[in-house]
């Protein structure tokens, strides 16, 4: 699967399997997980065989069911911790696509379980990701136009149009899609709308952007 194939495959999934993760899957996340923490120094922890996260009347509301895995977002309190988990979150989510599973990036529709995961002093979790085998594969979203998010124009470089096209497929808290990426010929610039989870949905969207421009060709950095 390409990286295309992974970003038009995935789509947020609420019902999952009653199943564990398969052991290769949860090998190869593992390592990713650390790979992560280390590059964006996170705290990111992979949650297993807790219900209490999803069972709650809040995630029932949310038509969530089955979820036993989840990614727990956190990080060190910070101005970049947001974009960083957006951006590091996304990774796994494609990962966890490529290995067959399923997710869906979940900021408000759980319960906290602070025996589940370790936050420590100065450290906050941001968000979840819930992971697993689907009862089904999702359905795409409804997009805004490239126009609608970016300046891209007939002139726009190839991989600027493709680095848009790719953020336009990436989930956003629901599905609000507020995000603005600009190239003026030297520079390029991504940018939060005002609103709730704009700045994790920022980095969600670079990590996108990234791959659709092709690999090596941007690289965001994150102070
Ligand atoms: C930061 C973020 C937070 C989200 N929070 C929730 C949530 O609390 N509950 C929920 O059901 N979906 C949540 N979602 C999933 C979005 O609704 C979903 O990504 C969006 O509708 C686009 O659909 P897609 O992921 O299938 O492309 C969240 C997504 C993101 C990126």
């Amino acid at each position: 699967m390409t990286d295309w194939d992974l970003m038009r495959t995935r789509h947020s999934v609420r019902q999952y399997l009653d199943l564990p993760l398969p052991p290769e899957a949860l090998e190869e996340l593992t390592a990713l997980v650390g790979e992560c923490n280390r590059a964006g120094g996170l705290h990111i922890q992979l949650v297993q065989n807790e219900e209490k996260a999803f069972s709650g009347l809040i995630a029932r509301y949310g038509r969530f069911s089955g979820v036993r895995n989840y990614f727990a977002l956190v990080g060190k309190k910070g101005p970049s911790l947001e974009e960083k988990c957006g951006y590091y979150g996304e990774k796994l989510v494609l990962r966890a696509q490529a290995l067959g599973l399923n997710t869906c990036w979940v900021a408000g529709s759980y319960s906290r379980v602070p025996d589940a995961y370790e936050i420590a002093d100065g450290e906050k979790l941001v968000a979840v990701i819930a992971v697993g085998i689907g009862a089904a594969s999702g359905r795409p979203h409804r997009s805004k136009a490239p126009a609608a998010v970016s300046n891209v124009s007939d002139d726009s470089p190839e991989w600027f149009r493709r680095g848009v096209e790719a953020a336009l497929l990436a989930p956003t808290a629901m599905n609000q899609q507020n995000f603005r990426f600009t190239f003026d010929g030297e520079k390029l610039r991504a940018e939060a709308g005002l609103g709730f989870y704009t700045k994790l949905d920022l980095g969600i969207v670079k990590y996108h952007f990234e791959l659709g421009a092709g690999k090596g060709r941007v690289r965001w950095l994150f102070r």
